[in-house]
C-alpha cells in the first residue's frame, strides 16, 4: 500500500507543491486501533525515504484490508512543515486524521469555538479545524452513527471550497471522501468484473452497503481530476459531485447523500479514463516541459482533429454545435481566464473581434471577480483553463452563470469542473500537459479559439475569402512548427549569451503583444529572471527609460499592419544603443539588415502568427532555466493547478 500511495504521490508530483511534501498514514493493524502517521517536509522522495528509517513498521508483514491515506501540500496557511503538512489530526492519539485540498473560509469561528471547547492546535493550517471538528461531533453524538453520516454533519458546518479524506481509528478499515468545490476521483479496480457501471447515491434514510462485486478491493481514492496518481492501476473512475460523500469499507463502496434534491442524478457513473501510463512519461527529453513543446507540431493536429476540413475549408465543433445559433446572437464575447490561459485570450482577441462583429473583452479572472463586473444574459463568456480545475476561473464560471450568460469552456481535461460545468464547449485535446509552465495548452488554446471564430462566420459570404485563407494557415501550421523547432539550437546558443542577465525585455504589438505578454511569463516562471512584456505602443511613456546599451531587449517585428510602428519602435530603441534581438519573418530582408541580431521564423498568415513568434521564446525560457540550474518542471513558489484564490 505505501510504494502505491508513494507512487501515486510522485505522479502528481507536476503539479508542484512547496510545501512539506507527502504525508502519509498507514492503519498497520486494523484492530490493534492505532493510526501510524509519517509527514517529511521536501519532495516526496524525502517521505519514501523517512517510511523505510521508521523501526517500528514491519514492512513485510501482509494484511487482508490496506488501507492508507497520502496527499502533498501546496502550502496556503502556514509555512511548509511536518506539522503543517496532511494529514491533519483531531488530537496525539490521531482518532481522526484528514487530508484536505482546499480552502476552508470559515476556520478561523470555527477554531475560536473549538478552542473554547478545551481543544489546542498545534498547526497553522485551516485543515486542522477539520480534523478536531469531526472528533467533537463524534464525542457528541447521541447515538450510534457511521463514519459517513459523521463526515456529512462535518461538512454542513464548512464553508470554503474542498476535497476530503478522512480515517478514524473508530472505524476501522473504512476510508471516507468528500468534495464541495474542489475534485475528488474515485479510482476503481477489480480482479473480478463489476456487476454495474453506475453506483446509486443513498440518501440519509437508507443505510444499505452497495456491494460492488463481492469482496473485490477498492483503489485508493485520489484527490484531483487528472486521474494521474490511479492510471497505472485503473482507468475506471467515479467523479463525485458536490456534497458527495464515499465510504469505503473492506472492498466495498457506498455513495452517500443527505437527502435528494429536484435535478439530482440518484447514480454516479463509472466511466473509463482515456489516458495511457506512456502520455505522461518523458520520454528522451530531458523534462516534460521540453517534450511538450516539441511535441506541439502533433499537439494543434490532435485539437484540430475531426473538426476542420482543409479540403471544403469547413470547421465542425461537436461541443458548440447546439449553441452556436444562440452564440451568434449574443451581443458581446467575455474571454476569463488566469495565467496562460489568459494570454491565449489576448493573442486571439483580434481575429475574434474581426470574424465575430462583436465587441470582445478579455479578463483576468481576479480581476474580472474584484470588480464585480456587470454581465448580462446575452453575453456569451468563454473560460479558458487547461486544467479545468483553476479556482479564479470556476468562481467567474459560477459568477457568470449567476446571472444568466451563456458559458463556454476551453478545456484540455474532460471532465474537470470547468468542462463540466459549462454550458458547452471545446475539448482542446492536447494531451496532459505536465510542466507547471504550459506550453502546447497555450498554441492549442490558440487554435480552438481560431476555430470558434471561424465557425461564428461560416455563413457570410464576404468573409470567405479570409477564413480560407486562415483555415489553409491552419493546413500549414504543423509543418511551420517544426520548422521553427529547428531553431533550437541556435536558441540555446542565444541562452548561453544571456543567462546571467537579470532582465529581459520582450517588446512588440498587434497580434505579438500576446507573445510579449506569454514569453516573458516563460521566463519569470522557470528562470526567476526579471521580465517584462512591453507594447510596443506604449514604448515612449515609460518603458524606453530602461533601454541602454547593457539591457537585453527580445523585439517582435512582422510583416502585418503593424510592420511600421514596429520598425519605428526598433529605430527607437537602437537610438538609446540599445542591441534588440529580433525575432522575425525570415524572408524580411529590411529587418534583417537592420539588425544585428535575429531570429528568422517562417510566415504565416497574420493572425497565425503569434503561435510562430512564442516558440522561440518557449524554448528561450526552457534553455535559460536549464543553464541557470534550475527544476525546468516544478518551478519554485508555483503549482500546475491553483485550486485556491
Ligand atoms: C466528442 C468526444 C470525442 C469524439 C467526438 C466524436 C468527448 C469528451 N469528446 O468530441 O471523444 O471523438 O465527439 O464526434 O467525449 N464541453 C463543455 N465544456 C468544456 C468542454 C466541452 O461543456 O469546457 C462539452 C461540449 O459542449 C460537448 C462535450 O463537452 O458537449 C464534448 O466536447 P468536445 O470533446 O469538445 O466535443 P467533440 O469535439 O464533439
Ligand atoms: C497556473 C499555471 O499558474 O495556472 C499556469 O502554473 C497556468 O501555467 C495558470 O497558465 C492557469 O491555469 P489553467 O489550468 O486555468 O489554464
Amino acid at each position: 500500500i505505501l510504494e502505491i500511495l508513494i507512487k501515486g504521490l510522485q505522479r502528481l508530483e507536476y503539479r508542484g507543491y512547496d510545501s512539506a511534501g507527502g504525508s502519509v498514514s498507514h492503519e498497520w493493524e486494523i484492530n490493534a486501533k492505532s493510526i501510524h502517521l509519517i509527514k517529511q517536509r521536501g519532495k516526496v522522495k524525502a517521505l519514501d525515504e523517512e517510511i523505510h528509517k521508521q523501526e517500528d513498521i514491519d514492512l513485510d508483514v501482509e494484511f487482508d484490508v490496506h488501507l492508507g491515506i497520502a496527499h502533498t501540500r501546496w502550502a496556503t496557511h502556514g509555512a511548509p512543515s511536518p506539522l503543517n503538512s496532511h494529514p491533519q489530526r483531531s488530537g496525539k492519539d490521531n482518532e481522526f486524521i484528514v487530508i484536505h485540498n482546499g480552502i476552508i473560509t470559515n476556520y478561523n469561528d470555527l477554531k475560536k469555538f473549538l478552542e473554547s471547547k478545551g481543544y489546542e492546535f498545534e498547526s497553522e493550517t485551516d485543515t486542522e479545524t477539520i480534523a478536531k471538528l469531526v472528533k467533537y461531533m463524534y464525542d457528541n453524538r447521541e447515538s450510534d452513527i457511521s463514519f459517513a453520516t459523521l463526515v456529512e454533519r462535518v461538512i454542513q458546518q464548512l464553508e470554503g471550497a474542498f476535497a476530503l479524506v478522512f480515517k478514524s481509528i473508530h472505524f476501522p478499515g473504512e476510508a471516507v471522501g468528500t468534495r464541495r468545490g474542489g475534485p475528488l476521483l474515485i479510482g476503481v479496480r477489480s480482479d473480478h468484473k463489476l456487476s454495474t457501471d453506475h453506483i446509486p447515491v443513498l440518501y440519509r434514510s437508507c443505510d444499505r452497503m452497495f456491494d460492488l462485486c463481492g469482496n473485490s478491493p477498492m483503489f485508493p481514492i485520489t484527490l484531483r481530476c487528472s486521474g494521474s496518481a490511479v492510471i497505472e492501476h485503473t482507468n475506471r473512475v467515479i467523479f463525485l459531485e458536490d456534497d458527495d460523500v464515499a465510504a469505503v469499507m473492506d472492498g466495498r463502496l457506498s455513495i452517500h447523500r443527505i437527502k435528494r434534491t429536484a435535478g439530482d442524478h440518484p447514480a454516479r457513473a463509472i466511466q473509463t479514463l482515456q489516458m495511457e501510463l506512456q502520455q505522461i512519461m518523458k520520454g528522451n527529453f530531458s523534462s516534460f516541459m521540453q517534450k511538450e513543446i516539441f511535441e506541439q507540431p502533433e499537439s494543434v493536429i490532435n485539437t484540430m482533429r475531426g473538426r476542420v476540413n482543409f479540403d471544403d475549408n469547413s470547421v465542425i465543433l461537436g461541443g458548440l454545435k447546439d449553441h452556436i445559433k444562440e452564440i451568434q446572437r449574443c451581443r458581446r464575447l467575455i474571454l476569463i481566464a488566469c495565467g496562460t490561459s489568459y494570454h491565449a485570450g489576448v493573442a486571439t482577441r483580434q481575429v475574434l473581434e474581426e470574424l465575430t462583429e462583436l465587441p470582445v473583452m478579455v479578463e483576468l479572472a481576479s480581476d474580472f471577480l474584484d470588480r464585480n463586473t456587470p454581465v448580462f444574459r446575452d453575453d456569451v463568456c468563454f473560460f479558458i483553463s487547461q486544467s479545468g480545475e483553476t479556482a479564479d476561473s470556476l468562481l467567474a464560471l459560477r459568477y457568470c452563470k449567476e446571472r444568466g450568460a451563456l458559458t463556454v469552456g476551453i478545456t484540455n481535461t474532460v471532465g474537470s469542473s470547468i468542462s463540466r460545468e459549462t454550458d458547452c464547449g471545446v475539448h482542446i485535446n492536447a494531451g496532459p500537459e505536465i510542466g507547471v509552465a504550459s506550453t502546447k495548452a497555450y498554441t492549442s488554446q490558440f487554435v480552438a479559439l481560431i476555430m470558434f471564430a471561424l465557425l461564428m462566420c461560416d455563413d457570410r459570404i464576404s468573409m470567405q475569402p479570409r477564413r480560407r485563407e486562415i483555415i489553409q494557415g491552419l493546413r500549414a501550421l504543423p509543418d511551420l512548427i517544426r520548422e521553427v523547432l529547428n531553431l533550437d539550437d541556435e536558441i540555446q546558443r542565444l541562452a548561453a549569451e544571456l543567462y546571467q542577465q537579470k532582465s529581459v525585455l520582450i517588446m512588440g504589438r498587434g497580434y505579438h503583444y500576446a507573445t510579449c505578454l506569454e514569453g516573458a511569463l516563460k521566463i519569470k516562471e522557470i528562470t526567476y529572471m526579471h521580465s517584462e512584456g512591453i507594447l510596443a505602443g506604449e514604448l515612449k511613456h515609460g518603458p524606453l527609460a530602461l533601454v541602454d546599451k547593457l539591457m537585453p531587449v527580445i523585439m517582435i517585428i512582422m510583416r502585418d499592419h503593424t510592420y511600421t510602428k514596429c520598425q519605428n519602435a526598433l529605430q527607437q530603441v537602437v537610438a538609446r544603443q540599445g542591441r534588440p534581438i529580433v525575432i522575425c519573418d525570415k524572408d524580411d530582408y529590411e529587418t534583417i539588415k537592420n539588425s544585428s541580431r535575429t531570429i528568422k521564423v517562417p510566415h504565416c498568415v497574420d493572425c497565425l502568427q503569434g503561435i510562430l513568434s512564442v516558440i522561440p521564446l518557449q524554448l528561450l525560457s526552457f534553455h535559460l532555466a536549464v543553464l541557470r540550474g534550475y527544476d525546468v518542471d516544478c518551478p519554485r513558489n508555483l503549482a500546475k493547478s491553483v485550486t485556491v484564490e
